[in-house]
């Protein structure tokens, strides 16, 4: 199996979105994400970064387009399918969105939970994931009692925890001091680098620049493309000022 005959994770065709009667946010997206790749979204504030991963996990309806995720159509997924999306999609919010009064455990095991999975095998995958996050013996502190790095750490164990094959962060830094950004980020390359497709939206330009990944961009504020960096070298700051943040 070679990446040039393999069929992308992601395929997004043709996506065009208007909110309201508004000029439209989205004209005609169109990329590719392949299976293991690490990928930035990026663009200004108000480019439809939040609005395109949302309608990855089907929180957001397209007017016109095609989002095929493991050559589903996700856009057109029926009610019952939508279980597929929950269990091989992972999102990571920049809020964290924790349940506050419930047990680190607890958020972390109600995915799997809501998935039926066995008590014992609940027990023993999240025991793992918050291992993996740095967390062991975290387990019976409510979530709000955590730092934000901490909860930001839950919040990438229960995304992971499903051992679903994309993960979708939205601006995970972005409520994060730069060392705690830094180990999220760090988190998010190690489950990347164990075979995991990682989407993560983000408008800081440091951020890219200090960690290089295929970037595609929303362009020119308005947004009307996207545009596919392909080499590490189109990525750095200087060139994604250029193209991707022109007034
Ligand atoms: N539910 C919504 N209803 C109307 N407008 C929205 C809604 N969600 C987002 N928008 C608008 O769409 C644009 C893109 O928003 P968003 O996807 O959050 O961009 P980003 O994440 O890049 O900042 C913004 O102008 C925003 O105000
Ligand atoms: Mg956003």
């Amino acid at each position: 199996m070679t990446a040039a005959t393999a069929q992308p994770i992601l395929e997004v065709r043709h996506v065009s979105k208007r909110y309201r009667a508004a000029r439209p946010l989205f004209r005609d997206v169109t990329f590719d994400v392949q299976a293991g790749e690490f990928v930035y979204v990026t663009g200004p504030s108000g480019s439809g970064k939040s609005t395109l991963l949302r309608m990855i996990y089907r929180a957001e309806a397209a007017d016109t387009g095609t989002i095929q995720f493991c050559g589903k159509d996700v856009l057109a997924l029926a009610p019952r399918a939508v279980p597929f999306l929950r269990r091989n999609v992972g999102v990571i919010l920049q809020d964290f969105k924790l349940i506050g009064e419930e047990s680190v455990y607890d958020n972390v095991a109600l995915a799997l939970e809501i998935l039926g999975l066995p008590q014992r095998e609940i027990y023993d995958r999240v025991r793992q994931a918050l291992d993996r996050v740095g967390l062991a013996g975290y387990e019976d502190i409510p979530a709000a009692d955590l730092s934000g790095g901490e909860q930001q750490r839950v919040a990438v164990a229960r995304a992971v925890v499903t051992r679903p094959s994309l993960v979708l962060a939205d601006e995970p830094t972005g409520n994060l001091d730069a060392g705690n950004a830094a180990m999220v980020v760090d988190l998010l390359e190690e489950v990347n680098a164990e075979g995991t497709t990682v989407l993560l939206a983000t408008h800081d330009n440091m951020l890219i620049a200090a960690r290089p990944h295929r970037t595609v961009a929303l362009v020119e504020g308005s947004v009307d493309e996207i545009k596919e960096a392909r080499a590490v070298e189109d990525v750095r700051y200087g060139a994604m000022t250029q193209e991707a943040f022109q007034s």
